[in-house]
């Protein structure tokens, strides 16, 4: 057994209850009322840096939630890393499908449940124990090595994005990495190479000056919930086909080997997210495999809708105005900014005429696709491959990391996305978890990794 394996082995136990420690911390961004708790979470990721022997450790004061940055660049001669995470969670509701408390790290049959212990504190954490075994083992690092992890992820990450833009020297360095993603299953290590992009929207339709009782005026006066459900009824069909003039003009063919892919299927990937979903038969476009529809297609997802009388019981009224939450995600080469004026377009184009229709842009993020040849690549698939026994996929995630995008256009470096999740990890809902093994292997992976690229 190597000095590194025998370190990490050793401390498992430890590090695991570091990242109990920052998973207690409460750090939902979305929400004003935990700002305080986020600050905490921040210094708690500051406090790991230093006790790791990085350099220049600090919060990074933004308009809103703080940057965590720490540095090591003693490494003569040896590349530079930025290292991305984000120590910021979803909200918790609905809180009562939660079987243990969203906020008590609790282990059950292997796996650790809490808010964050994916998404994405487990994941930064790993990240924080492998540089920590490596520069206890080693007394320094295989290279040089930038920390920046935000608080804001979750909540459409502006600030890093200024942060980014304004001070792209700082973050020099020849490649980034990015441990926020997944894998196909626990036995299909995987890299992703492709994200997509977001636009995330609230559309907002008004009727009346204010709320009207629905015997006097019903028959006449124009509701707005009816007019959203119509609205967004005609903004996509019963087969997945997305109603938004010019969506799918500029959308690149995917590479055949890609196609074949998600045809053949070859590892029924689908077939296992269907029994983890729990459903019968999966919606959407019939005439692309599933494994294509939910990574490199476009879509539109309605999140909520907002309006009239909500409580227990019975109200006769006519809502004076309805709002509903609607993004769509973007395969690499749809731009966020033109997509969202396509979108406004398109729902002033099916709004009846009886109500008036704003659309608010929340936020938005591209997508990215990147080689998997550049040397940092091929660093993080051979220390998949060790520490898995298994050749690495090459996949894409329907999700969306819009700095991962930013990094890679604005600083123009390759970006290794290589996460640890898992497809039925519960991300953004109830009884969020993490497998340990992951966690444990995603460390001994990291490790590697840096050791490759040094
Ligand atoms: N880590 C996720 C993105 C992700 C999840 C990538 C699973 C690959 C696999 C990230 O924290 C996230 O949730 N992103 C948001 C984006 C956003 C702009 C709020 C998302 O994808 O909804
Ligand atoms: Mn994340
Ligand atoms: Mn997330």
């Amino acid at each position: 057994m190597t000095q590194l394996e025998a370190y990490i082995t050793e401390h498992e136990g430890r590090f695991l209850e570091d990242l109990n420690g920052w998973l207690r911390i409460p750090s939902i961004s979305t929400l004003p009322e935990h700002a305080g708790d986020v600050r905490r979470a921040a210094e708690y990721a500051a406090d790991q840096l230093k006790a790791i022997g990085f350099a220049n450790v600090g919060l990074i004061q933004t308009q809103g939630h703080p940057l965590v940055y720490g540095e090591w660049l003693k490494a003569a001669g040896k590349p530079t890393l930025l290292i991305y995470g984000h120590y910021d969670v979803q909200p918790v509701d609905p809180v009562e499908l939660w079987e243990s408390p969203p906020f008590e790290p609790t282990v059950r049959n292997g796996n650790l449940y809490c808010r964050g212990a994916c998404d994405d504190k487990g994941q930064t954490m790993l990240v924080f124990k492998a540089l920590e075994s490596l520069m206890t083992v080693n007394g320094e690092l295989p290279v040089n090595v930038k920390v920046l992890i935000e608080g804001e992820e979750e909540a459409g990450g502006e600030s890093i994005e200024h942060y980014v833009k304004t001070y792209p020297e700082r973050l020099k360095c020849d490649a980034a990495f990015i441990c926020d993603t997944g894998m196909a299953a626990k036995d299909i290590p995987s890299i992703d190479i492709g994200l997509r992009g977001i636009i995330y929207t609230e559309v907002e339709v008004r009727g009346a000056r204010r709320d009207l009782h629905s015997g006097v005026y019903g028959g006449m006066a124009p509701n707005p919930l009816h007019a959203l459900a119509l609205i967004i009824s005609r903004l996509k069909d019963a087969d997945g086909h997305i109603n938004v003039p010019g969506l799918y003009d500029k959308l690149l063919p995917p590479l055949p080997a890609e196609k074949t892919f998600w045809q053949e299927d070859p590892l029924h990937i689908a077939d296992m997210l269907r029994e983890e979903m729990g459903v019968a038969q999966f919606s959407g476009e019939p005439e692309y495999p599933p494994l294509e529809r939910i990574t490199a297609r476009p879509t539109l997802e309605v999140h909520g809708i907002i309006g009239g009388f909500v409580g227990e019981g019975a109200k006769t009224v006519i809502p004076a105005v309805a709002k509903a939450k609607i993004s769509l995600r973007l395969p690499p080469n749809l731009k966020s900014a033109e997509v969202f004026t396509l979108f406004e377009r398109a729902v002033q184009e099916v709004a009846p005429p009886d109500v008036t229709v704003k659309v608010h842009d929340l936020h938005g993020g591209e997508g990215l696709f990147v080689s998997p040849d550049s040397p940092p690549m091929v660093a993080a698939t051979e220390a998949l491959k060790e520490v898995y026994g298994k050749t690495p996929l090459f996949t894409r995630s329907g999700g969306s990391i819009p700095i991962a995008a930013l990094f890679h256009e604005v600083l123009g470096m390759p970006v290794v996305l290589m996460g640890f999740g898992l497809p039925d990890d519960n991300l953004h809902a109830p009884n969020e978890k993490y497998s340990l093994d992951q966690f444990y292997k995603g460390i001994r992976v990291v490790a590697s990794f840096l050791l490759k690229m040094g």
